[in-house]
């Protein structure tokens, strides 16, 4: 497929992912969806890395799976059926990335979809669990039914966070709609 640079939200979060992350790293995908970010994190932290990748739907998990193995790198992943929300109860060793690609599988039925709820209490942890020089980036979709109210608790929960421990940023795209999807990314400042 060709590509389409920095056009969008994901390609995006890619961009910080990339710079980012290195080999022997743990990352956290928290939606992992049809697997296109998990599988970029696996290759980014490479064999002596470690990837959690949680969805709630058996069909995410299974078409993850299948990306991963089709690309060889299902062996230094973890996946998860669960919800987010239950990371630190999954995940107890600090992390390098927390990747969420918000609302809802696509080409699946729309009934599943990332809450305000499951979201904050999975960001408090995964604050908790960031390196420093760690960063959490959040894919932010407003057009689907609750979608703008969880991006409004999103960016208060973000710009709750202290300066001197964290960056924030919210990324738009300055030639695109007002309701296109946009970027949070949470840097945890290095030590
Ligand atoms: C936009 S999709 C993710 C796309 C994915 N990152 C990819 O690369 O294909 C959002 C996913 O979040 C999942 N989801 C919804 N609530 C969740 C929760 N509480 N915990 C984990 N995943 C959840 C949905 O099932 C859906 O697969």
């Amino acid at each position: 497929m060709k590509s389409r640079g920095l056009s969008g939200a994901v390609p995006l979060s890619h961009f910080f992912l990339r710079e980012r992350l290195k080999t022997g790293d743990c990352a956290v995908d928290a939606t992992c969806g049809n697997g296109h970010d998990t599988l970029l994190l696996a290759q980014l932290v490479g064999q002596g890395g470690r990837v959690w990748a949680f969805d709630v739907q058996e069909n995410a998990l299974v078409a993850t799976e299948e990306r991963l193995a089709g690309a060889g790198c299902l062996d230094r992943v973890v996946l998860v059926h669960s919800g987010h929300e239950r990371l630190a109860e999954v995940v107890s060793e600090p992390v390098k990335a927390v990747v969420f690609n918000l609302g809802f599988l696509p080409g699946a039925p729309r009934e599943t979809v990332t809450s305000s709820e499951t979201t904050l209490a999975a960001l408090e942890q995964a604050a908790e669990l960031l390196l420093p020089g760690g960063i959490i980036t959040l894919a932010v979709y407003t057009g689907h039914p609750g979608g703008a109210v969880e991006g409004r608790a999103v960016e208060a929960w973000a710009a709750a966070l202290a300066p001197g421990r964290f960056n924030v940023w919210r990324c738009r795209q300055g030639n695109r709609s007002e309701v296109a999807p946009y970027l949070v990314v949470v840097e945890r400042i290095p030590s």
